[in-house]
């Protein structure tokens, strides 16, 4: 097969969701229809399960199974599809956005009961931001929930989005009959004693055909017409091109414990998806049918075995063919390096592979030489954007509790901060290190694997930082900057790659510092440019 077909036949994409709403169970069930898992229960929950926060080996089952989750592989039709994971539990929520710079397009899970929850708002605003193409899907209808059109109005409101359904419930939790699907114009009846059962598919030409009535009693196929005849007069109709360049979402209905509406979402999803889009780069756009291979790491994962210090990097490969053996620049080292063991990942294992295409997911062993953002090129000065730190909720200097650790200790540090668990900063004034993070739970992560993979104790001690806010000066050599840089050393650090921070210890410190020095920029995010 030719290189062009092999971009065209790949789907990149990633579940969001409020944990709870069945992004899990939707996995399942997509591997299932894709014939790549045999049966149900197969896909495990990487959730952090509630009360757990203390628990280590609950952190431990967490991380095996992030691994083993991080990215599925199957075929549909013709199409590979890569679903990439992105962790709900908002603790997590920077490895989530992270994810999202190497995804093509996203499904959105809502819960028909809870509607749109935070999470998923967090979540699809970063997709909107980026015009990634999205499908959304309103699941549990086997059970109480919402009214359909009160839902499409609270995403359209809570989500900024524009929504065009391509199916409609009829009737929802215990009078649930089905869908009528917009998309193919056939209707699918949910049915059967366990009402575990997928009724047959009946295509259906008019939609004030009889046949109807017959299937769903006059009185539900008379509120369907006129839901159907509501959905036509206000919704937008469908756009392939409004949906890719991120202006429309098509939404679907379903239930996917049940395995209902599922195939339907698949089908057109399969469809309407975009391949393997271009990506920017500082320096200029990259196309995925280029000659040249380019990719860039969106994650890293440390081996789960303390003994192999390992980690696996995940790329993307966003141009060109990505062989096995074959020499890439890494351009931050402006290095060589060359890869034996690159794994490819499918539903339930991962497999060396020779060659990889736009769209793929490789993992390569690393020592340590890569971290989040790195670029691999065949010799090509280029850096891809799009993973941005987020200014941290949560900072503590970070202590050595063993002084004869003190290597292994910052050697543990540098190495979790490339794969982006928590951020580092270290204080201009001192020298001491900060460590930021998204949610609390990330620090005792952080001193359980110092201690068991590194060997390592820390301790931690509160300080008050309202944001981190990355420094941007319109003249570095202004005696405005000058007088800041004078003013505020106390509450400066470097982060990791050694841009200058400002560490504002609350809101209202925070606007005396920008009205006092206007020339200056402070950015809630490490990309700027
Ligand atoms: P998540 O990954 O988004 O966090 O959600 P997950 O798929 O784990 O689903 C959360 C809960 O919702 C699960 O129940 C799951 O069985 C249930 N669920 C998912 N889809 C549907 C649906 O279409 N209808 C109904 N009624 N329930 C659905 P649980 O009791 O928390 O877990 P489990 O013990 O059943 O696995």
């Amino acid at each position: 097969m030719k290189f062009q077909d092999e971009i065209n036949r790949r789907r990149t994409f990633g579940i969001i969701a409020h944990p709870d709403a069945g992004k899990t169970t939707l996995t399942e069930k997509l591997l299932l229809f894709g014939g790549a898992i045999k049966e149900a229960g197969a896909v495990k929950s990487n959730k952090i399960k509630k009360g757990a926060t203390s628990d280590f080996m609950e952190i431990e089952r967490q991380r095996g199974i992030s691994v083993a989750t991080s990215v599925l592989a199957f075929e549909y039709d013709g199409i590979k599809i890569n679903i990439l994971d992105t962790p709900g539990h908002k603790d997590f929520a920077e490895d989530t956005f992270r994810t999202l710079t190497a995804v093509d397009s996203v499904i959105v899970v809502i819960d028909v009961a809870k509607g749109v929850e935070e999470q998923t708002e967090k979540l699809v605003e970063v997709c909107r931001m980026r015009n990634i193409p999205m499908i959304v899907f309103v699941n549990k209808m086997d059970r109480e929930g919402k009214d359909a059109f009160e839902l499409l109005d609270e995403i359209e409101q809570k989500l900024n989005l524009k929504v065009s359904p391509l199916s409609f419930p009829i009737g929802m939790g215990y009078d649930f009959k089905g869908i009528y699907n917009i998309w193919e114009n056939n209707i699918n009846l949910f049915s059967g004693d366990s009402r575990k059962n997928i009724e047959e598919t009946i295509e259906i030409s008019d939609i004030d055909s009889l046949e109807i009535n017959k299937l769903i009693g006059d009185s539900a196929a008379e509120t369907l017409r006129e839901e159907l005849e509501l959905v036509r007069g206000i919704y937008p109709k469908f756009d392939k091109q409004e949906y890719l360049d991120g202006n429309l979402q098509p939404v679907f209905f379903g239930s996917a414990l049940n395995s209902f509406g599922i195939r339907e979402l698949l089908d057109c999803f399969v469809d309407i998806a975009p391949k393997p889009r271009p990506k920017k780069s500082e320096e200029r756009w990259v196309e995925p049918n280029e000659d040249k291979f380019t990719g860039f790491v969106f994650k890293i994962h440390a081996n789960m075995d303390p003994n192999h210090r390992n980690r696996l990097a995940f790329i993307k490969i966003v141009s060109g063919e990505f062989k096995r053996n074959t020499p890439y620049l890494h351009v931050r080292h402006n290095k060589k390096v060359k890869f034996s063991s690159p794994n490819a990942f499918f539903a339930e294992k991962k497999e060396i592979v020779d060659i990889s295409y736009p769209g793929d997911i490789v993992g390569l062993q690393d020592s340590g030489t890569f971290k989040i953002g790195d670029t691999l090129t065949e010799g090509e000065y280029l850096n891809y954007k799009g993973v941005p730190s987020f200014s941290p909720e949560h900072f503590r200097y970070i202590n050595n509790a063993d002084p004869l650790k003190s290597k292994q200790l910052y050697k543990g540090i540098d190495q979790l901060m490339d794969e982006g668990v928590a951020q580092l900063f270290t204080l201009e004034l001192n020298g001491r290190k900060v460590i930021g993070t998204v949610g609390a739970l990330q620090y005792e992560v952080i001193q359980y694997r110092l201690e068991h993979e590194y060997g390592a104790k820390c301790t931690y001690e509160n300080l008050n930082v309202f944001k981190a806010c990355w420094v941007e000066p319109t003249d570095p050599k202004n005696e405005e900057y000058k007088e800041f840089l004078r003013v505020k050393h106390r509450y400066l650090a470097k982060d990791k790659d050694d841009q200058l921070v400002f560490l504002a210890d609350s809101s209202f410190s925070l606007q005396m510092t920008q009205q006092k020095y206007p020339s200056i920029k402070f950015h809630y995010t490490s990309e700027f440019q």
